[in-house]
């Protein structure tokens, strides 16, 4: 459950109370007794990072934030000390917890709260005992003087946005087809004040996306093309930013079936992109940032069927482009090209995609990073690595040189599907700009949208990437 955020002005005493501090700080006001005191003296001279004190009717404890190189690293330590404070909380039953700074540092309770409520996203759908399994903590107080109001409702909605997102990622095909994708962000964010509209298979074929179609032809599902908008009267761009989402809701490869054993058991995330401009779209409806935005999202599976199509087929794109396919595999460019095409129309001032869409990129990267590649200025691009900063989403940026196009010409059409053994990363960039007119920034989040063990507030399995770094990019835009 997403436990609530609330600021409160005043600390009970019989409130779990967390105390974010230092070693040097000066914790009488918080009325210590002696004895806690002492201990607290202890603890700091034994260099404990996390002190406990299990009172009566509560818990009290200190978190000791002295590290960190700069102002981001020492906020994502913060998070990280919420994940591992999130463990006794649960296993403690706590169900609200205040949070608070010795100094006063709004940035401070903010990342810890965010830390600690991402911490304790659990997807129960299908488990009977679902409620018996439920983490305890339904309620996140803030006490903390210059804590804005404003900042208490943001980090509700980027959670519940984050929420939606890992959850769409964690339902599995058996569920989340093209359709229910479709259906599910339609939902979402017309609760949120967006405008959806959904092409079905019939559209999609008058508008000849020929990509989409050719990675549904194996599918016994249709595909979907989903168009979320928010236009608030009080938008600060005339012309339009565009989120595009990778939507493939499960990736066997199709008739080049996926090689390796094990390469299959996570690719219910394929959608990851989908997913996060959801979360995002959401979240920034639901914020009301004065901001043109569209969303668009290609959406089926890509498996082998009788109908599915192969290798060495030429697939006549949406903008009138030739793609020779070598690998079926290489699916994700596929739908993506046809959405980077339809979103000329808008004319937009940039285009961001988000994808899944190389190993290359997880081999490059592995969780800790998002590999970028564009076209857009490098004003755009170092505004966005420094909300990747912020958020520790962080990103990383590799070329698109003329050069690597060489690795997708074809010898019977425009540009082929696969660049071969290097550079994969790149080449399924470099391909993905064939597409594009504007100015425009790849997001590759194959290695971060997915963990197959736990260990941080990013939780297990899918975690959101995407969500958290494009609210801020926006925001501060
Ligand atoms: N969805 C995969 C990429 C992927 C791999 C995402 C692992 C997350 C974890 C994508 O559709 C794919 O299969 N890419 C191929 C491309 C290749 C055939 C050129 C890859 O990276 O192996
Ligand atoms: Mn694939
Ligand atoms: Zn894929």
């Amino acid at each position: 459950m997403k436990p609530t955020i609330k600021k409160t002005d005043k600390i009970n005493p019989n409130d779990n109370l967390i105390i974010i501090g230092s070693k040097k700080s000066d914790y009488s006001k918080f009325r210590f007794s002696k004895d806690e005191t002492g201990y607290i003296k202890n603890c700091i001279k034994n260099k404990d990072k996390q002190i406990s004190i299990n009172r009566y009717k509560c818990w009290v404890y200190i978190i000791l934030a002295d590290e960190g190189k700069d102002k981001f690293q020492k906020l994502e330590l913060i998070r990280k000390v919420a994940y591992k404070l999130h463990a006794a909380v649960k296993a403690r039953k706590l169900k609200s917890v205040c949070v608070t700074d010795v100094a006063g540092n709004a940035g401070n309770v903010f990342a810890f709260a965010e830390g600690l409520a991402l911490s304790n996203y659990q997807f129960l759908k299908y488990f009977k005992d679902a409620k018996k399994k439920e983490s305890s903590l339904s309620e996140i107080l803030i006490y903390c003087k210059k804590f804005p109001t404003k900042e208490a409702d943001k980090l509700n909605i980027l959670l519940e946005a984050v929420y939606c997102a890992r959850n769409l990622v964690n339902e599995p095909l058996s569920f989340l087809s093209a359709t229910q994708l479709a259906a599910e962000a339609k939902d979402l964010c017309t609760k949120a004040g967006c405008k959806v509209e959904i092409f079905e298979k019939k559209k999609i074929e008058s508008l000849k996306m020929g990509g989409l179609l050719a990675v549904n032809r194996g599918s016994i599902d249709p595909p979907t093309f989903t168009i979320i908008e928010w236009k608030p009267a009080n938008a600060k761009n005339k012309k339009p930013y565009i989120l595009v989402g990778k939507g493939i809701v499960f990736d066997t490869g199709g008739l080049s079936l996926k090689p390796t054993p094990g390469s299959m058991d996570a690719m219910k995330s394929d959608m990851g992109g989908a997913a996060a401009v959801i979360g995002t779209m959401y979240s920034i409806a639901k914020a009301k940032l004065p901001v043109h935005i569209i969303g668009l999202i290609p959406a089926t599976d890509n498996r082998p069927g009788q109908n599915a199509y192969a290798p060495q087929d030429i697939i006549k794109m949406h903008n009138g482009l030739h793609v020779e396919v070598l690998n079926t595999d290489a699916e994700g460019r596929m739908i993506l090209a046809d959405a980077l095409s339809y979103a000329q129309q808008f004319k937009p001032i940039l285009v961001i995609d988000l994808a899944t869409l190389t190993g290359a990129a997880t081999i490059a990267t592995g969780q800790h990073g998002i590999v970028a590649m564009g076209t857009a200025s490098e004003k755009i691009f170092s505004q966005l690595k420094k909300s990747g900063f912020a958020v520790y989403e962080r990103i990383v940026e590799l070329p698109v040189w003329d050069e690597y196009d060489e690795m997708i010409k074809s010898d019977v059409a425009d540009i082929k599907n696969v660049g071969g053994r290097e550079a994969g990363a790149i080449t399924a960039g470099k391909f993905l700009q064939h597409f594009t007119k504007y100015p425009w920034i790849h997001l590759d989040i194959a290695g971060s949208a997915y963990l197959d063990e736990p260990g941080s507030y990013r939780g297990k399995a899918g975690t959101g990437a995407g969500v958290r770094l494009l609210f801020e990019f926006f925001e501060k835009i």
